[in-house]
């Protein structure tokens, strides 16, 4: 069955999304790996990033814990650079209908396919008995991307095989009712696919391994100085890329100060205790308009209040054609 002549399809301009789980600080893998390039898609294309709340709740039951994080995340995405004037920024679950849309998909999605997601594999492999939330993800996700008719989606490596998921549905859904929704595709930036964390493996919440955007000067410092070196003498060229701490002062420091460092790194006579003092004071020095801006949203929970709302009402307006669509396709619009 074809859907009826006329409904509307979404293949206008460019739209971008991505989503963040609010299940802990905002860090500098998510910073890199997603929010800094959804900042800056903002002058691209439409953007729309959500705070994915009901995501987080596979992970986290504890209530007051997780509206805690969740205000901050909020308060931290905007103090980072997304204007919810310009774009469409939102909570997930203040547009509900998506679980909705989620619903629909997951009658499009084999079993199998789930229990093929690395997320899942691994809940199994570390003796976790996942719960059906967890299982599910990948459909909820599947409908925060196809939901609002997204093309691009600029996430960390990690997220590849959920957009992926997304993709698989749209073409078993478009193969039975015709091209009615759009197929997303994974943005994935070379150099920041996999930012890793302070033991060496993914930067990540669930690792407990992360450097905050926002963590306390103090605790900035710290981290960053125990970052293991190799023990190369000082007086030794250097690789610069055998541990984290100039890939990271890259991110955070100029051009042509990363320059110099790589150039004082391979010279020799200049040690990675000399290079973590400089990353700190960089990484230092870059965030701080943005805890300034932190602290002030902070400060009005009213204002943020109102932009929530609004953002949660742009959301609506996108997402509502096309669960209309959709409706119509399966015919739970029977009259
Ligand atoms: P976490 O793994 O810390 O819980 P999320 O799953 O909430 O982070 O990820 C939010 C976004 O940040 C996703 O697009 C994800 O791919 C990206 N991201 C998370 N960690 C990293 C990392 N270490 N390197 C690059 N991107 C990352
Ligand atoms: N699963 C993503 C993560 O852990 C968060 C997320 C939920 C997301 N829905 C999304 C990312 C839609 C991109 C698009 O990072």
């Amino acid at each position: 069955m074809r859907v009826p002549a006329g409904t509307p399809t979404f293949f206008g301009s460019m739209r971008i999304l991505s989503g963040i789980k609010p299940s802990g600080e905002i860090h500098f893998g998510n910073y890199l790996g997603m929010l800094k390039p959804m900042v800056e898609s903002q002058s691209r294309g439409e953007l729309l990033c959500f705070i994915a709340n009901l995501h987080s709740l596979t992970s986290v039951l504890d209530g007051v814990q997780m509206a805690a994080w969740t205000r901050q995340m909020a308060i931290d995405i905007l103090a980072l650079g997304i204007d919810p004037e310009k774009s469409v920024f939102w909570m997930q679950s203040d547009h509900p209908e998506i679980t909705e849309f989620s619903w629909y998909l997951s009658n499009f999605t084999p079993v199998g396919l789930l229990e093929r997601m690395h997320a899942y594999k691994d809940a199994i492999s570390n003796g976790k008995s996942p719960n059906a939330g967890l299982f599910t993800y990948p459909v909820l996700m599947a409908a925060d991307i196809v939901g609002y008719g997204v093309h691009k989606v600029p996430v960390g490596r990690d997220q590849k095989q959920h957009v992926e998921v997304a993709r698989d549905l749209v073409d078993a859904i478009n193969h039975r009712y015709g091209d009615i929704l759009v197929k997303p595709e994974p943005e994935i930036g070379e150099d920041v696919a996999t930012v890793l964390g302070l033991d060496g493996q993914k930067m990540s919440k669930s690792y407990g391994n992360t450097l905050g955007i926002f963590a306390d000067p103090a605790e900035v410092k710290k981290k960053i100085m125990a970052i293991a070196t190799d023990s190369t003498p000082m007086d030794a060229p250097k690789d610069p890329d055998s541990n984290p701490v100039f890939s990271w002062y890259r991110h955070v420091a100029s051009g042509e100060a990363a320059a110099e460092m790589d150039r004082k790194l391979r010279a020799g006579g200049y040690g990675w205790g000399h290079a973590k003092k400089e990353l700190v004071q960089a990484y230092l020095d870059h965030f701080a308009p943005y805890r300034e801006r932190r602290d002030a949203i902070a400060e009005d929970l009213d204002g943020l209040k109102k932009i929530m709302a609004m953002g949660a009402e742009k959301a609506r307006a996108i997402h509502k054609p096309i669960l209309e669509t959709l409706r119509r396709a399966v015919g739970v619009r029977y009259l």
